[in-house]
């Protein structure tokens, strides 16, 4: 569970404050898959950012199953907390074959470290998981990451976020730079793993029809606030007209 107090974030910039995170209190639970809609400028990103740890607070704290995360580092955090940026670059190294990408993601956690013990198993493990895309990628294990497209980065990106113990996924407009098919396809698969490991996942995105049909919670972001927050049967009584109209 995750539990934020107060949670603030000024910037300064020349000489003005800009508030972009403004005194927010949220709960989320064990398998919620919460999305994050709001405008330009309304302090989505920088909401992600402070729950990685990428971003220190001006005031406010983080828990994490009771114990509180504010003042551990993002390094520290990427043990239980993965991320799922905008661009399909972020997140992996380009040069880098797939396994050694795996093999990077492995190292981020002590116990992801224990599954490098033997390099056999390990190939074997990631092998297994990356058919489970059905993008062929299992064959191509040691390409370079660089040479796949951004919508099959996304997938094994995904993939190897929720390779472990992994409890926090946080995605920001995941699938904004992605064809509509990868797109989709990065969807179901996110949304699939989240059902499956019952982590919490929050979502940032600008698509109303991704919003209206992922996940089982939406908030609203409106200069630095929450301004709207459905829970899951609010949610499913939604219809897709009905969110364009509230929402747009
Ligand atoms: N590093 C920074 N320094 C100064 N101001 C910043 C910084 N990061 C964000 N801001 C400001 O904080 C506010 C919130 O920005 P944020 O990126 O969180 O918005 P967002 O909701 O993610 O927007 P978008 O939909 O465009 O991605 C904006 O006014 C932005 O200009
Ligand atoms: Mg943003």
């Amino acid at each position: 569970m995750i539990k934020i107090d107060g949670l603030t974030k000024i910037f300064n910039s020349n000489g003005h404050d800009i508030v972009a995170v403004d005194n927010i209190d949220l709960t989320i639970q064990p398998a919620e898959f919460v999305i994050i809609l709001g405008t330009n400028g309304s302090g989505k990103s920088t909401l992600l950012n402070l729950l990685a740890g990428s971003l220190v607070p001006t005031a406010g704290s983080i828990f994490f199953d009771q114990k509180e995360i504010t003042s551990l580092k993002e390094y520290q955090r990427s043990a239980f907390i993965a991320r799922l940026f905008q661009n399909p670059l972020a997140g992996t190294a380009s040069e880098l074959s797939i396994i050694d990408n795996f093999r990077l993601a492995a190292l981020r956690s002590k116990s992801r470290k224990l599954i490098l013990g033997n390099t056999k198993s390990f190939e074997e493990k990631v092998k297994h998981k990356v058919s489970l895309l059905q993008l062929g990628l299992e064959e191509k294990l040691h390409q370079p990451i660089g040479s796949l497209s951004g919508g099959q980065r996304q997938a094994l990106t995904l993939l190897m976020a929720t390779m472990d113990n992994m409890q926090l996924l946080l995605m920001d407009e995941p699938t904004s730079a992605l064809d509509p098919r990868s797109a989709e396809r990065v969807m179901e698969l996110a949304s699939r793993f989240i059902g499956e490991l019952g982590i919490s996942a929050i979502m940032v995105t600008h698509s109303l029809k991704e919003a209206h049909r992922y996940g089982n919670r939406i908030i609203q972001m409106d200069q630095g606030r929450i301004i709207k927050n459905f829970n899951e049967s609010e949610k499913r009584q939604i219809s897709l007209q009905q969110m364009i109209e509230w929402f747009a």
